[in-house]
């Protein structure tokens, strides 16, 4: 059933290993990023016993498993929050999760001005059992995810149990959920971010009292230590959203983890000096740890590349979850957003590092633009009432089969989000065996990328060329990507791929190649 039934065509897509979102059991305010159990899995997605056979059968197809770790926060279903909730102030029940007096004459302030991540503020008032108004316990996300208290042994106790108990069923890794949140600055203090702040460089800022503090690190030296004690290779890859990249890289430092997702990399728009530069950066800094540089392009909360490379660059945001919908304007171009996020991937399967694709990708599929309001499950829509869309649009179930219920996703038409029409025409048994479908492209990219060692290659500029073309070489590789709006003449060579159709010898505008 489900995913261990597909590991044959995600095999043939040439992947080394699946990372698998949350599946533990949640109430689902997040999409699973609020954990009741984090050692039994949500009857949504099966049981213990599935996920045992899943692991064999990847093990099968030589995929790797990495589970997704939640540590920041729990449930509020937690049964740790629920004793928290029932012991008194002061208790070492509360003393799991941060709880503390409101401001305020009758306390009814929140303690400080942090704000969720989600929109609105970071603190929830709760009710005593006596039916009083008391204490506010810290959320960073929404109030359904209370934050664990990290200077606590007993929760780092806790979640030692749960990487090992994990890591004993024969998992390969964890991706580390909100890697840069654990630690917070004592007394919380208040954090004022003005225009001075804004404007400052990301390393000239006050240091953030929530996000990025030093104390995270020594929770991962611990973890480390742990997977050192597994035989063969493990993983911890970062969720750390902190800049600038040179403080990212403190989390791949040798005895932490070993990836972080470069997202200054993935949120660089259609811009060629931009993304030059952080190519650079990112290179330059993950080098100085000895670690891979991490490239990514989309994932679960970002807006699908297809459609965010074909938005208009001044729209950026990089710190807020606002998303594409319904009053989007201008409207991203279908078309072009294609062609640019098939240049844009054959550009990062040839960096050198690893590289995570996101579900759906290698279909080429856009952002899933007029979900209606009442369909839409991210709590962020409703948290901002519904200023910001939020992330449901990059999470519409990815269509396998063109003429099958949900597009061969499930048994039923009936999908968590509603699948938009169009999602048909990018089914994935339309474009298996179809020449210059995304499908084979990646599925090329892939193995060229392997074949030619690129992932520990030598990584190169080659000069010669206007701003708007990046060329590259990559252990002999010579990689061109296009981002001018006019087709250029390609150099002498055998061409390996291409995102378009290179025949001629012409590359056309927003497209890469790959030649010999
Ligand atoms: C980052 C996850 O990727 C996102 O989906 C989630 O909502 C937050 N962390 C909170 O867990």
């Amino acid at each position: 059933v489900g995913i261990t039934d597909k590991l044959d065509s995600l095999a043939s897509l040439g992947i080394d290993a699946i990372w698998f979102s949350p599946f533990f059991k949640s109430p689902q305010k997040d999409a699973g990023y609020d954990v009741s159990d984090y050692k039994d899995i949500d009857p949504l997605f099966g049981n213990l016993v599935d996920f045992d056979n899943l692991v064999s059968a990847c093990r099968k197809f030589g995929i790797k498993v990495i589970v997704d770790l939640v540590p920041n926060h729990s449930s509020v279903q937690h049964e740790l929050f629920q004793a928290a909730l029932k012991a008194p102030e002061g208790s070492p029940e509360r003393g799991m999760y941060i709880f503390r007096d409101g401001k305020g004459k009758n306390g009814d302030l929140p303690p400080n001005n942090w704000p969720s991540v989600f929109g609105g503020n970071a603190w929830t008032r709760i009710t005593n059992p006596d039916g009083t108004p008391g204490q506010w316990y810290l959320h960073l996300f929404d109030s359904s995810q209370p934050d664990f208290d990290w200077t606590n042994r007993w929760v780092r106790d806790r979640f030692i149990e749960v990487l090992t108990f994990w890591l004993d069923k024969g998992i390969d890794g964890f991706r580390v959920d909100v890697a840069h949140g654990l630690a917070k600055k004592a007394g919380l203090p208040d954090f004022i971010r003005d225009d001075a702040y804004w404007q400052a460089k990301p390393e000239d800022r006050a240091e953030n009292p929530y996000f990025g503090n030093d104390g995270v690190h020594e929770i991962y030296r611990e973890w480390r230590a742990l997977l050192n004690s597994y035989a063969g290779d493990r993983v911890l890859c970062a969720e750390a959203f902190v800049e600038p990249l040179t403080k990212m890289a403190q989390w791949v430092r040798p005895d932490e983890m070993m990836q972080a997702f470069i997202f200054p990399y993935l949120v660089t728009r259609w811009v060629p000096e931009k993304l030059r530069t952080v190519i650079d950066d990112s290179l330059e800094a993950f080098h100085a740890v000895g670690a891979p540089s991490t490239w990514v392009l989309s994932n679960h909360d970002q807006v699908r590349h297809a459609t965010r490379l074909a938005l208009d660059p001044s729209t950026m945001t990089a710190d807020r979850i606002t998303g594409v919908g319904p009053r989007t304007e201008p409207k991203p171009d279908r078309a072009e957003g294609l062609r640019r996020a098939r240049g844009a991937s054959t550009l990062m399967l040839a960096l050198p590092g690893s590289a995570y694709l996101y579900q759906g990708e290698e279909l080429g599929l856009p952002e899933a633009v007029d979900i209606p309001d009442a369909d839409r499950q991210d709590p962020t829509f409703r948290r901002t009432n519904g200023e910001a869309y939020g992330r449901d649009g990059c999470r519409v179930p990815i269509p396998w089969e063109a003429d099958k219920p949900a597009y061969g996703f499930g048994p039923s038409a009936d999908t968590w989000l509603p699948q938009p029409a169009e999602y048909r025409e990018y089914s994935r048994d339309l474009q298996e065996g179809t020449d210059g479908s995304t499908l084979e492209l990646y599925r090329s990219l892939l193995r060229l990328r392997r074949d030619f060692g690129l992932g520990t290659g030598t990584f190169e500029w080659l000069a010669g060329f206007p701003v708007e073309v990046l060329a590259m070489s990559n252990n002999g590789i010579r990689v061109y990507f296009n981002m001018s709006d006019a087709p250029i003449t390609l150099p002498e060579g055998e061409v390996l791929v291409a995102s378009a159709d290179v025949s001629n010898g012409v590359l056309p505008a927003s497209a890469a190649a790959w030649l010999r």
